[in-house]
């Protein structure tokens, strides 16, 4: 019998999943910190270069070849690359990676969510309203992760226990589907995670001076602090790095979650508005939200020297430290304490769930294994492999995880498909592809930033990466060496993954072969 597959109930249910795929930890947490630390205001100028000339073209890329491979019954990378060049036999496994990619960012990001999660219940509690150093909110945070032994925690179980209500609750959502679970989350959590992000705005913008006798310390300030521009910083390729990389991260491309999420919609869906909607939404959350909130309040009460610091400490001290140490000087601290972190465990669970429906996907259309069994093998595998970033945090393994993952096989991904896109298919079919059902026509200049700008500056990327990266990458020397064996496991377990995505691919491949020869 014919399998068939799910479908999206309404438009706006998949750009609010899109949406909730892409605004995440990485615009409240990472944007704000990459904007402070790579020249303020400045670093604007190669995001939106970035977001022009990449993110947006991706996204229609992504958008325009999930729909078309959908019509297939592909729902993932190896089968939508094989659709567009059936008569290359290797493409399919260059697909890999968007399966690999989302799988490795899950099994750490789920991790960081569930933090969130435990925050948004320890603030309504209390349980840390009474400190107020740096110090002893850093040692709270590192006795909850099981790093240490001390007053607050005994132990990695309470963190371990999160981490479990987490797991369940993305598994259970992905696993009622993509209209039952998917589709229904993203349309009311994203909704109630923009009210909290636009209270905590408005709460920062009015914290005026609180301490008159620094009355340099002042809102105004602290905005200034952010966004008034370095220019000089524009001469460091590092800055346009981590702002084309920033751009990957928050609209999720690269990854292939959009590719998934896209194979829903039927032949005549618009993806162009739909697409540039869910992109807005997204910029929205990141620029004006995730720039309004967390380094304005720490300038307020930490004065410019700390700010600095503090962003470039990295992300986890901004939004676990730094937070809940401003919050904990404003009246209903408890409440605003759970809005912030529960506004982040809202952007983390509809992102975590878009990480794991690749694979979900891949063994339904791929194996013909049905949702929930599916789900169920995807659930004991996710499982196992997220225990090393729960039990090795400290090891420097979600760094490694986090840079195969969430960083380079992105922008390789990405260079894949934009090649397969503009000349493989042909720019001529692709920019008909994407006005199938289209409610507006995309700028024709696109034409020619897809078949061109887009892979150069791509491939330039990766150019500068591997000249500058590559050897200090390989031999490990920005890690310690106490380090050195974990994240030569991580990443001989991560080959061990892909290889096995592979295989698992030449045995599809094979069934199919199989099943067609039957039926002839
Ligand atoms: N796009 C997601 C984020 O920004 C992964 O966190």
């Amino acid at each position: 019998m014919k399998k068939i597959r799910d479908t999206w109930g309404s438009r706006l249910g998949i750009i609010m999943a899109v949406a909730g795929s892409a605004v995440g930890l990485g615009n409240f947490l990472r944007f704000p910190a990459k904007v402070a630390s790579n020249g303020g205001g400045a670093f604007m100028i190669p995001y939106f270069i970035s977001l022009f000339f990449l993110g947006i073209p991706l996204m229609w890329i992504e958008w325009t070849l999930g729909r078309y491979g959908g019509g297939f019954e592909h729902g993932t990378a190896p089968g939508i690359f094989h659709s567009v060049w059936q008569k290359n036999r290797f493409i399919k496994y260059f697909g890999v990676i968007g399966i690999f990619g989302p799988l490795v960012i899950f099994i750490y990001y789920t991790y960081i969510e569930s933090w969130t999660l435990a925050y948004s219940l320890f603030s309504l509690m209390g349980k840390y309203s009474a400190i107020t150093t740096q110090a002893s909110m850093r040692g709270f945070l590192s006795g909850f992760q099981g790093l240490e032994k001390n007053q607050y925690f005994n132990g990695i179980g309470t963190a371990y226990l999160f981490f479990l209500i987490t797991f369940a609750a993305n598994i259970w959502v992905i696993y009622y589907g993509i209209k039952g679970g998917i589709e229904k989350l993203c349309k009311w959590a994203m909704p109630l995670l923009f009210i909290f992000g636009f209270i905590l705005m408005f709460r920062v913008i009015t914290l005026g001076t609180p301490d008159l006798t620094k009355p340099d310390w002042n809102i105004s300030n602290g905005f200034g602090f952010l966004w008034n521009p370095d220019f000089s910083a524009l001469k460091s390729a590092k800055v346009w790095l981590e702002a084309a990389g920033q751009i990957f991260f928050t609209l999720s491309v690269g990854i292939g979650v959009i590719l998934t999420y896209a194979s829903y919609l039927s032949k005549g869906d618009d993806v162009v508005l739909s697409g540039l909607s869910a992109s807005s939404t997204n910029e929205l959350a990141e620029v004006i939200l995730g720039g309004s909130i967390i380094i304005p309040a720490a300038f307020v009460f930490f004065g410019p020297i700390d700010t600095q610091s503090i962003a470039r400490s990295g992300v986890f001290n901004l939004g676990f430290v730094t937070m809940p140490l401003v919050l904990n000087q404003l009246p209903l601290t408890q409440i605003l304490g759970f809005f912030w972190f529960f506004l982040l465990f809202l952007a983390g669970i509809t992102s975590s769930i878009s990480l794991a429906q690749p694979a979900v996907a891949f063994l339904e259309d791929e194996f013909d294994i049905n949702r929930k069994k599916a789900v169920g093998i995807f659930g004991v595998v996710a499982f196992i492999l997220c225990q090393p970033a729960i039990f090795f945090l400290s090891k420097g393994v979600v760094d490694e995880l986090d840079f195969w993952g969430g960083t380079f096989f992105l922008v390789l991904f990405a260079t894949i498909e934009t090649i397969l896109f503009a000349w493989v298919f042909g720019m001529d079919n692709a920019w008909d592809e994407i006005h199938k059902g289209a409610d507006m026509r995309v700028p024709r200049i696109y034409k020619f930033i897809i078949k061109y700008i887009t892979p150069l500056f791509l491939f330039f990327i990766l150019g500068i990466w591997f000249w500058q990266e590559w050897v200090p990458i390989i031999f490990m020397k920005n890690v310690s060496p106490v380090n050195h064996p974990y994240v030569l496991t991580t990443r001989v377990g991560l080959l061990a993954v892909f290889l096995l995505l592979a295989v698992m691919v030449k045995i599809a491949w094979r069934r199919r072969k199989a099943g067609m020869e039957n039926i002839r």
